[in-house]
């Protein structure tokens, strides 16, 4: 089976975890796209989806998929996404596409956080795909300043700018031994915005697209 395969089988299972009548919220990348055209034939059983970027919710769009503001949605019973890297532990990398920040917050509210991914994904150990940091523009030297003491090399995404008008630092050569510890450190220096380390809150569910299928894995 292909990666695109893969990937579309995952969307076509993550179909299962969305509720009748209720908001759903959709991650950004090409495994979420599959997941968007997936959603669009279901689209008269949803009140809407809550996107997380502006690439998102043009493709939701395009689909007649109703779009709807985070801050008008009362209850959001499922977000569904795509990763970087994930561990068995369901702490992930994510923001390869950028769009990282919005992904944190929509995965925040929702209930239950379905990651979709295909086998390659699957990671004993974060950090072989270089960590994205959303940065504000006037603090991006500082706070590499800060990711080279965590022993990371950052290096500034090139002609890129967020959805929110930022910058990303991709940190290389990080062993991410503890997801939980590097994300709050992260956190915790100023001018960073948002992290790509998604380990607080990590998945509930991962739907891994595998050659014998498709796998799914709890949180424990
Ligand atoms: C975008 C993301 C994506 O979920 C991540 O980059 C995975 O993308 P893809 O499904 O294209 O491999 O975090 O910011």
């Amino acid at each position: 089976m292909t990666q695109d395969e893969l990937k579309a089988a995952v969307a076509k299972e993550a179909i299962k975890h969305v509720v009748d009548d209720l908001p759903v919220g959709v991650g950004t990348g090409s495994t979420a796209n599959f997941f968007i055209d997936e959603l669009a034939k279901i689209k008269g059983r949803i009140a809407g989806a809550v996107p997380s970027s502006e690439r998102t919710a043009e493709r939701l769009r395009g689909h007649g998929i109703r779009i709807l503001e985070l801050n008008n949605v009362n209850e959001l019973p499922v977000y569904v996404d795509g990763a970087d890297e994930i561990t068995e532990h369901m702490a992930m990398i994510k923001g390869g596409g950028g769009a990282l920040t919005r992904e944190k917050i929509v995965a925040a509210v929702a209930k239950k956080f379905v990651c979709i991914a295909d086998e390659t994904k699957l990671v004993p150990v974060l950090g072989k795909f270089p960590l994205p940091v959303e940065v504000i523009p006037m603090a991006r030297s500082y706070v590499a300043r800060m990711m080279v003491k965590l022993g990371g090399q950052p290096r500034l995404r090139e002609n890129f700018a967020t959805d929110n008008g930022n910058a990303i630092l991709d940190v290389h050569g990080l062993a991410i031994l503890n997801p939980l510890e590097l994300e709050a450190k992260i956190n915790n220096i100023a001018g960073v915005v948002t992290v790509g380390l998604f380990a607080l809150r990590g998945a509930d569910v991962l739907l891994l697209g595998t050659g014998q299928g498709v796998r799914t894995l709890t949180r424990k």
